[in-house]
């Protein structure tokens, strides 16, 4: 099962719409994945036709009650399962400090998940800044997407993210793996593929082929609760978001295997 985190330090560069749509497009291959809105903005439960209000239903439940992740999954049709943000979720950087218990309890609330789950990947929508939650969510990970929406101010936040993934290689023991997308990529304009040059010459090789459009069908579908497949299959968006896709089973970032069913053994410990 593969846990991805998509980050960029920067907003606005199509984190939530990433996760949304890629998630929407491996639902479309007949898996579900477990979706994880961990920006305290709440930008992807907003998408959620009905997404639970409270705090303690939410993720914020997980770090403040010792929630399960199970019990705080809730089915997100076409989707997955969804476990929704809150506002409350901000306080997480400032309560619990910054050790490697708080960094890494996500990644232990996701290894509980995945014995007992069916979904087959995890994405994480992570918030615009690097704190406990975009951390936690680096440690819990097996790569992290981050998207570069087609300007310079998007380029530099790749930039830092590029930063701080090597800075934590010593601590982590291992390389984060990484691809930038570039997003919101508009050829009547010269400084996208500027920027998409910049972006080939600073980090090669993990600059993801695909880019996802400009695409009026990706703005418009979250105001209607939906990802950009069931808004306008026929989109550029959606047949960009199934090319991302597509791409990534192809290099083996990601499986479209099914989890297969938990055994009694791993339930029952
Ligand atoms: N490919 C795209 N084409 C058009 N608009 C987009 C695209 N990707 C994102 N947007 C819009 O840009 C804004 C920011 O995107 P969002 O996914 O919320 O970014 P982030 O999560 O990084 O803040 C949103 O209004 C979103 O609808
Ligand atoms: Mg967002």
């Amino acid at each position: 099962m593969t846990r991805i985190a998509v980050f960029n330090q920067k907003g606005g560069v199509g984190k939530t719409s990433t996760v949304l749509n890629l998630a929407a497009a491996i639902h479309r291959q007949g898996l579900n994945s477990l979706i994880i809105d961990m920006d305290p903005q709440g930008h992807l439960s907003e998408v959620h036709p009905n997404a639970p209000g409270a705090a303690s239903q939410s993720l914020f439940g997980f770090y403040q009650e010792n929630k399960p992740l199970a019990s705080l999954a809730i089915e997100w049709e076409g989707m997955g399962k969804l476990i929704c943000s809150h506002k409350e979720l901000i306080k997480v950087d400032s309560i619990f400090g910054r050790g490697p218990a708080i960094l890494n309890l996500l990644k232990h609330g996701l290894e509980a998940w995945d014995k007992t789950a069916n979904t087959s990947n995890t994405l994480i929508d992570c918030c615009p800044y690097l704190g406990v939650l975009s951390l936690s969510a680096i440690f819990a990970t097996d790569f992290v997407i981050i998207p570069i929406a087609s300007d310079y101010l998007s380029l530099q936040g790749a930039q830092k993210v590029e930063h701080t993934l090597k800075a934590l290689e010593p601590v982590l023991k291992r390389r984060v793996e990484r691809r930038y997308l570039l997003t919101c990529y508009d050829r009547r304009h010269s400084m996208t593929f500027e920027v998409h040059e910049q972006a080939l010459a600073n980090f090669g090789n993990d600059v993801l082929k695909t880019v996802i459009s400009e695409n009026v069908a990706v703005a418009e579908s979250p105001q209607h609760k939906q990802n950009v497949f069931q808004y306008s299959a026929s989109s550029t968006g959606a047949r960009d978001y199934q090319a991302l896709l597509d791409e990534l089973v192809e290099n083996g970032l990601l499986s479209l295997q099914t989890n297969p069913e938990p055994s009694l053994a791993s339930v029952t410990g």
